[in-house]
């Protein structure tokens, strides 16, 4: 079945699957056609200046109370909230990791969840998690929804299908998605093992970065984003809410699907986006721009540019820069940086950091290219050069980001990562030409 979609970000959409279900002209009419129920979804407070104010009306064959009950406690241990400080051992450092192992019992994608860092509070409203999903089992009978954030969705390995109340979103590694605070999904396997990294925002809602001088065009375009059409069933059969609520789980049992909304209009909606359309800006004749050049969303965080979170990625691109370092260059920053890598390879860790693997520069500590790269970038002739066959992304954020126990003594964690830069060697010998040798 082929699901479709609406273009735009942030849009002011309206969609219906049965001919005149969607009322026009009024949001709440004194009997909905086909009998619906008609329901508000706030995503932003009522009063919010317009340019952040959002909220989207939902037709549907039952209200949400029906779709929720008596809640027990439910028990998902690897998924953590921030605050989550102090339940592992590890030292301070800058941390690497190969690729999240794969289950082996049937997991599923919020069963598979597993929390990297914390950051923040989520009892605050501010910060985030990032976390890596693994799955090979479709969730058929249970629904989730996220009370504590939005989800920023990057695929890595294998094909799955967001069933979302408001519509189907398929996404595919080199595909985002993001799925806001509140919305009810499911999640069902396209492929057989699927693996994928999460940002769940706690904070102000992910944007489109200003562009600045850049102008009206590139970066990520409003038109790439993709919202699906609506999409219902009414299956009366046992079924399961799972709700994260300030950190913790709960679980009802319902008898039908709570995938029941027939027709919907607002802005508030779920949506994705194709990295391989955005549009990179960057050095033409000398240097590099920061990092922030690559940003496809930004959560404003309330001080001026000082990002809750940035999704940033490093994509195929052309590097042109004369007498330049073209790597990233040596840095240390304010805000902490978690890495993840989609296909590829980055091009200021050419060996270690491999497709699936994290990496984490968290607050004011030290990183940049490892011994190698910077060598090789050294040396290298300066003619034009294609980057190509990458895509690598970073969670950046304004908090620290805290480990959490599964990543500090998880066994994919690479013991060594600090002996990339160990060659890295003293060529200052008091002359203006230093030692090459
Ligand atoms: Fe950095």
């Amino acid at each position: 079945m082929a699901f479709s979609y609406m273009p735009g970000f942030g849009n002011d959409f309206e969609t219906e699957t049965l001919p005149g279900s969607l009322p026009q002209g009024r949001n709440s009419p004194q009997r909905p056609a086909y009998g619906l129920y008609a329901e508000q979804l706030s995503g932003s407070p009522f009063t919010a200046p317009r340019g952040t104010n959002e909220r989207s009306w939902l037709y549907r064959i039952r209200p949400s109370v029906r779709h929720t009950g008596r809640f027990k406690a439910a028990t998902y241990p690897l998924w953590k909230s921030a605050p989550n400080i102090g339940d592992h051992e590890l030292a301070l450092g800058q941390y690497r990791w190969k690729p999240v192992p794969m289950p082996k019992e049937p997991t599923d994608f919020i069963a598979g969840m597993r929390s990297i860092t914390t950051a923040g509070d989520v009892l605050g409203q501010t910060g985030m998690a990032a976390h890596v999903y693994v799955a090979n089992r479709s969730m058929v009978d249970d629904h989730f929804f996220n009370a504590d954030g939005e989800l920023l969705v990057v695929p890595q390995v294998g094909a799955l299908r967001f069933v979302t109340e408001m519509g189907v979103i398929e996404l595919r590694p080199g595909e985002i998605a993001v799925l806001p605070r509140g919305l009810v999904f499911k999640v069902e396997l396209v492929d057989e093992t699927v693996r994928g990294y999460v940002c769940e925002n706690y904070g102000a809602k992910l944007t489109l970065p200003d562009r600045g001088p850049i102008g009206a065009n590139c970066l990520a375009n409003p038109r790439d984003f993709k919202t699906p059409c609506a999409w219902f069933e009414d299956k009366e059969t046992p079924c399961r809410l799972i709700v994260k609520w300030c950190g913790q789980f709960h679980v009802a049992e319902l008898d039908h699907s709570p995938l029941d909304v027939v027709a919907w209009h607002g802005n508030y909606s779920p949506y994705k986006y194709d990295l391989a359309t955005f549009s990179p800006v960057g050095a033409i004749l000398f240097d590099h721009p920061d990092p922030s050049i690559f940003t496809v969303l930004t959560a404003p965080s309330g001080e001026e540019g000082t990002a809750n979170i940035d999704f940033v990625i490093f994509p195929p691109r052309w590097l042109v820069a004369e007498n330049t370092f073209r790597p990233p260059w040596y840095h240390r920053n304010i805000m902490s940086e978690f890495m993840g890598l989609i296909h590829g390879q980055y091009d200021a860790k050419e060996e270690g950091f491999i497709p699936g693997g994290i990496s984490l520069h968290n607050l004011m500590l030290a990183h940049g290219p490892d011994a190698s790269g910077f060598e090789k970038a050294s040396r290298a002739e300066l003619k034009p050069v294609k980057l190509d066959n990458t895509m690598a992304f970073m969670f950046e954020t304004r908090f620290p980001q805290m480990l959490t126990r599964y990543a500090a003594e998880v066994e994919t964690r690479q013991e060594n990562y600090i002996d990339c830069w160990a060659d890295l060697k003293k060529r200052f010998n008091g002359t203006p030409e230093g030692d090459w040798s």
